[in-house]
């Protein structure tokens, strides 16, 4: 995965821009649910977030508050550095993070969660409420023509292809999964939940 997602890195915004290999791609709405998805994550209450795997930054520059950004791939970081300045960056691994306790009030997550299989899904889980009281969750919608999990074949730009795990959620799946929480965000593209404690 670290070796996809640095070769990613330059093309990644192309997804969310809708060019490049995504150009053709027919996602009625998308733009709109976007734009609603950022306004969502803008709407979110100033604190000390940490973003995993912030990527590009591209939802973590909505952010507000004192914000740090991790991420394990160098050259991710160097794309969030530009467009985030006044974020603290952090190169590190999402299952094992570099940070005290309760070091943040919030953890945020966007489009990661969905890729991690167990044991990797509950060591996540674990490690964001070791280190923060609220978890927020961005990740793809449920969608008809896609199974709820699922295998993927993704081609980057320079042809070469990886084998990537992906869900796809329903809001309020997600929060009874992550042991309660509340939908912030729900379009035909994209789920935002947040969950302050598991309780099973
Ligand atoms: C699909 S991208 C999501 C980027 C961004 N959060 C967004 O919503 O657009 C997944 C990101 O997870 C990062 N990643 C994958 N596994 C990781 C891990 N174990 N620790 C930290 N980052 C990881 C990748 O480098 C990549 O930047």
């Amino acid at each position: 995965m670290k070796h996809y997602y640095d070769n990613r890195a330059p093309e990644y915004d192309d997804w969310y821009r809708g060019i490049g290999r995504f150009a053709r791609r027919d996602r009625p709405g998308w733009d709109e649910d976007l734009q609603g998805l950022q306004d969502d994550v803008a709407a979110l209450a100033p604190a000390r977030t940490l973003d995993v795997a912030c990527g590009t930054g591209f939802l973590t520059r909505h952010l507000r508050g004192e914000i740090t950004a991790l991420d394990q791939s160098e050259r991710m970081l160097e794309v969030a550095a530009e467009r985030v300045p006044g974020a603290e960056l952090v190169s590190g691994d999402a299952l094992s993070l570099p940070f005290d306790d309760d070091s943040f009030d919030r953890l945020f997550t966007g489009h990661f969660y969905g890729h991690l299989q167990d044991p990797d899904r509950e060591a996540f889980i674990t490690e964001a409420h070791r280190v923060a009281s609220e978890l927020v969750i961005v990740d793809s919608a449920r969608r008809p023509d896609h199974e709820p999990e699922e295998w993927q074949e993704r081609v980057l730009n320079d042809g070469s292809r990886y084998e990537v795990y992906k869900r796809f959620f329903e809001p309020d799946g997600l929060a009874h999964e992550l042991g309660g929480g509340t939908v912030l965000h729900a379009s035909r593209w994209f789920v935002m939940v947040s969950s302050r404690s598991r309780q099973g």
